[in-house]
Order: structure tokens, then sequence, then C-alpha cells
């Protein structure tokens, strides 16, 4: 069957809600967990105990296609003709593939203006998906998408669709069964609109109900420090997931405050910035099911981590690195120890922004200004390779 060949779906006894007939597959899920001590020494994790689950490998080079495979499925069943989502371009990629390759809809995407990186963005309009710039940024493409795809009927495949979580599950299962499936003691993941985190945590929930893994892995998800809204909250306030209640009225004063003061995303991480995550109360649980932390890295922080996956022979995208940068803060803090097994989830293909990665590397003080300069982002050192 050629739904096995799919990282996703020959998970699909953990998914029952479509047949095999009306599963939409391009062979998304195909990833590894990679194995990298020169990343663990970077960590400060002891030899051969840190796993980079590397997504980037998926056929639009990030996550989302493990997601997207599932949410566009249910489209498909549901007889959708036209989809949408705010991007802040790994979405928009996957959702203009999987549109122009099996021509079963019309793609149309919200950007934030000048927020997406040129491999991203380049996908979206090679797909020849419909592609709209919005004044603003990520959070408001999205506030807008869904307007607009409620008024227009249009199926909305961000992640507030909860199709795709159910797809994201499935990188949490190809981990465990690297592991012979053997929890590890932590799973690190960058946090943006908080879609994977869920996904996760509802994936070790259902596995230790089925009895299929006797312990739930630690979860932790760093945001950059330019979009810690979950951190702000997580850590500076009391928004603990209680038995089914989420402090509505805490979250609700922040986001009040934060518009009062037009506080607006910035990093260089431009996949994770996002200030008003749409999956945030979904996240809340996730860390109370998996005895979570959350932490912010700097821009900085973020290059630093990226450039050392890079050296160790893997790369990713500017987002990705986050959860290496995380885990390496939660292991000079203690609370990762060394002989902990950690894995990192790589979220984005090295190719997705090659500007940033530029930018860090060369002599040319333009190139360097121009995109890191202006962020007081300091350029790679000999250390750093
Ligand atoms: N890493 C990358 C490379 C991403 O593209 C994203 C999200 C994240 C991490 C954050 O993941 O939302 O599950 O917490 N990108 C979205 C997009 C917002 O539009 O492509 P999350």
């Amino acid at each position: 069957n050629p739904l096995n060949f799919s990282g996703v779906w020959r998970f699909r006894s953990l998914f029952p809600y479509a047949t095999d007939e009306q599963i939409v597959t391009l062979g998304e899920g195909q990833t590894l967990l990679q194995q990298t001590d020169h990343v663990g020494k970077f960590v400060g994790l002891d030899p051969g105990k840190l796993h980079l689950q590397y997504e980037g490998m998926n056929p639009s080079g990030s996550f989302k296609d493990n997601g997207m495979t599932a949410a566009f499925t249910h489209a498909r069943m549901v007889g959708a003709k036209r989809a949408a989502c705010a991007s802040t371009g790994n979405t928009s990629a996957s959702l203009a593939m999987y549109c122009s390759v099996t021509r079963l809809m019309k793609a149309v995407i919200f950007i934030g203006s000048g927020k997406i990186s040129y491999g991203k963005l380049s996908q979206a309009l090679d797909y020849g998906a419909l592609t709209l710039q919005i004044a603003g940024d990520f959070d408001d493409a999205m506030a807008r998408v869904k307007e607009v795809s409620k008024d227009m009927g249009i199926y909305l495949v961000n992640s507030v669709n909860p199709f795709r979580l159910e797809g994201q599950k499935s990188v949490m299962f190809r981990v465990l069964e690297a592991l012979q499936w053997e929890p590890p003691d932590w799973i690190v993941v960058p946090g943006g609109n908080l879609g994977n985190s869920s996904a996760f945590g509802k994936a070790f929930a259902e596995l230790k109900e089925l009895g299929l893994i006797s312990r739930i892995p630690r979860l932790a998800v760093i945001n950059a420090s330019g979009a810690d809204t979950l951190d702000q909250l997580y850590n500076n306030h009391d928004v603990r997931w209680n038995d089914g209640h989420y402090p509505r009225e805490t979250i609700g004063d922040y986001y009040k405050k934060m518009d009062e003061e037009q506080r607006k995303a910035s990093t260089l991480a431009s996949a994770i910035e996002i200030n008003r995550p749409v999956n945030l109360h979904k996240c809340l649980r996730a860390l109370n099911d998996c005895d979570g932390v959350v932490r912010q890295v700097s821009d900085q922080e973020i290059m630093d981590a990226k450039s050392q996956v890079g050296a160790g022979g893997i790369g990713c995208e500017p987002a990705s690195a986050a959860s290496v940068a995380g885990a390496k803060i939660l292991r000079e803090q203690g609370i990762i120890a060394p002989s902990d097994r950690v894995v990192c989830v790589l979220t984005g293909h090295q190719l997705k922004d090659p500007n940033a990665t530029v930018a860090y590397h060369t002599t040319d003080q333009e190139t360097f200004n121009k995109v890191l300069g202006s962020r007081g982002v300091k350029r790679a050192t000999f250390a750093n390779r």
C-alpha cells in the first residue's frame, strides 16, 4: 500500500478519520532522527545523548507537510474548492505545494508585508498560489484570514484546524519509533503558533492511554525573545492549565496590555515572529500533561546555535535552531542533566532563509548590516564554526 511510504499515514490507525481512498499524500514525513555529538557538545550533553529530528526533509522543506496532508485530506473529504492560510512562509509553501501537485484546490495565502523569507515566498509563487501581502504582521494576517475564510466559505488550514495537529502528532511517532518506543527525557521544540507543542502533547497523552508508552517525556517550548507571549505568560503570570480550566482573564488582560502598548513581535527567526499564538490554550494543556517548561532565546543565541547545527552537518533555518539554543540554556540552568536523552526538533530546511545564514557568516559589511546589524546580532566568530 503506497500509504505506507508516508511517514504520516503509515500511522493511520492512530488517525481514524479517513479511508485509504480519501487520503492525499505526497510522501511526506520521511524524516529520520539524527544523532550528532558535535551539537550535543555545544548543548552540554554527554556523547550520544542529543538527537535532532530534522523535519526539513519533507517535500516542501518543513514539518508543515505532516499536518498539511491531514488537513488537506479533510478539506477534500468535505469538498473544499479553495483553501487558505495566514503564514510566516512554511504553512503557505506546504499548502501551495499540495494544491499545485494535486490540482484539487486553489490556495489563497495571506502574508504580513516584508515578513517572509524569500525562500518561502518563492515557493508559494512558483506553485501558483494566490499570494496576498497585507499591511501588518503575521498576527494581523491571521486575524484577517479567519474573517475572510469564514465570510467566503474557504477552508482554513492554519493550525486552528484540528486535523493539522493530528498529522503533526506523527513527528513524535517517528521519534519514538527511532528510539524503539523508549521515550527520551526531553522533547525541545520552537514555539510560534504553538501547533507542534500542542500536537506533541496530545500524541504523548494518547500513546500513554493506549499503553504504547509507559512514560511521557518532558516538553520544552522555546520562544524567540522578540515573540515571547508564551514565556511571559507561563513564567510570569499564573496561567497553568488546571483540570480543564484556563485562566482566560489573565490571558485576556495580557493581550489587552499588549495592544495598548502596540507591542509587535520582532525576531530574526521570522517563522516564529508571532505574538498571538492561536494554540495557546492547547499548548498550556500539553505543558501540563508533559511537565513542561518554557524559555526564550535571543536572536544571537538562535544564530549561534544554528551555525552549530550547520557545522554538525545538517543545517536548519533560524526558527528551528531555537530548540537547540533552548536546550543549551536548560542544560546550563541544570534543568536538563548531561546524561538526559534530548530530542530537539529542527522544523525547517537550511535553505529556507539563506539571507540570514549568509549575513551571519559574511565579511561584507553591507550584507551584514542589512539583515543582522539592525538587530544587534554579532556575526560568526571562529568559535561558532
Ligand atoms: N519553525 C518553523 C520553521 C515554522 O515555520 C514555524 C511556524 C514554527 C517553527 C512554529 O511552529 O506554530 O507549531 O509553534 N510557522 C508558521 C507558518 C506560523 O506560517 O509557516 P508552531
